[in-house]
């Protein structure tokens, strides 16, 4: 069985272009693998670097998981800092890592461009990453687009490492869901917490609704028949949230001519709404039970220290430390 591994950083809340690209093909992935899914707070400090935020974000996203389906009898799932083998491993990986590899990453390069001042854990980013995914042996990596770079990244230091010291890292996969990989923002760009234009999952319902309605459209008049129906903005997202049937019946009404933006965003929201509702009733079940999570967590951590102390005991052999 393909061992599944995937890790969400706690620097913002969630968002759907998280869910529909990383989260729910998790989920569905914890049925048919051998799951481990992580908070990747270490992660987290490259972004923000407040400990009461860290914290709140983190306890956020783990009550996210819980709430759209991360089963804890199915999958390992634990706080990345809860097992710190991970760092270790990430000085041994460094040590492989030409600077040109590092130099070469895109999302190094765009957050530098966006003016955070470049340190050098934002640098070694990667190689954290890296050391995330073969700290445990993994065979696939779901994530979305933006992700796959530093996946390639691992294979690469991965094989280095393997060439250098002899067979000892699992060389891993990523995998990108095609029709989700990149779920549109507001403004019509990637979907993302640093550009301001996302949608969260458990978004609070007025502030929701105003940024749905808000969509800017063209100033076609409704009659108007829409040929080009299926690059609107609204469609794209109706396709993610609404049963499949309602969503087309949307695209050809706006195709034809006769539905409203006002309208067609007003079924936006409501299939939103509507999509999310069973994951927000559970969410607020978890919510008032925060023991019960914590103790979901260090199980999960527990399970997944007794993987990477196994992983660490290969690799500090396999490179003379021991
Ligand atoms: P953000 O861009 O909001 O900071 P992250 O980089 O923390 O999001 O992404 C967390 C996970 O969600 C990653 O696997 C990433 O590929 C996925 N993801 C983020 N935004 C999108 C999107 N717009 N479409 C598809 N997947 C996304
Ligand atoms: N870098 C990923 C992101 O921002 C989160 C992450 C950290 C991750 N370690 C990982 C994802 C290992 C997959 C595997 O989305």
């Amino acid at each position: 069985m393909p061992r599944i591994l995937t890790g969400i950083t706690p620097s913002g809340t969630l968002h759907i272009g998280n869910y529909f690209g990383a989260m729910r093909p998790a989920i569905e992935l914890q049925a048919g693998g051998d799951a481990y899914y992580f908070i990747a707070d270490y992660h987290s400090m490259t972004a923000l670097a407040d400990a009461a935020e860290r914290r709140a974000y983190t306890r956020g996203i783990a009550l996210d998981w819980l709430a759209c389906g991360l089963d804890p009898a199915k999958a390992v799932f634990w706080r990345q800092s809860d097992v710190p083998e991970v760092c270790e491993l990430t000085w041994l990986l460094g040590t492989l890592t030409p600077m040109g590899l590092l130099e070469r990453a895109h999302s190094y390069k765009d957050k530098t461009a966006k003016g955070l001042a470049p340190n050098f854990g934002l640098f070694a980013y990667p190689v954290l990453m890296a050391a995330d995914i073969l700290l445990y042996d993994t065979n696939v990596v779901p994530v979305g687009r933006d992700q796959k770079q530093h996946v390639e990244m691992t294979r690469d230091i991965a094989i280095k490492f393997n060439l250098t010291y002899g067979e000892t890292l699992v060389v891993p996969e990523s995998r990108i869901g095609e029709a989700t990989a990149v779920v549109p923002g507001l403004d019509g760009q990637k979907m993302s917490k640093s550009y301001g234009n996302t949608i969260d999952i458990f978004g609070d319902e007025k502030a929701t609704r105003k940024k749905i309605m808000s969509l800017v459209m063209d100033s076609r008049t409704p009659a108007e028949p829409k040929p080009d129906a299926e690059k609107n903005l609204a469609i794209q997202l109706l396709k993610l949230v609404a049963p499949p049937v309602a969503a087309s019946d949307c695209e050809k009404q706006l195709r034809a001519g006769g539905l409203g933006y006002g309208d067609l965003k007003q079924a936006l929201f409501e299939h939103y709404w509507n999509f999310f509702a069973p994951y927000r009733a559970k969410r607020a079940e978890l919510a008032a039970n925060p023991g019960y999570v914590e103790q979901v967590l260090r199980d999960g951590a527990a399970r997944a220290r007794a993987v990477a102390a196994k992983t660490m005991d290969r690799a500090r052999r396999a490179c003379g430390l021991r």
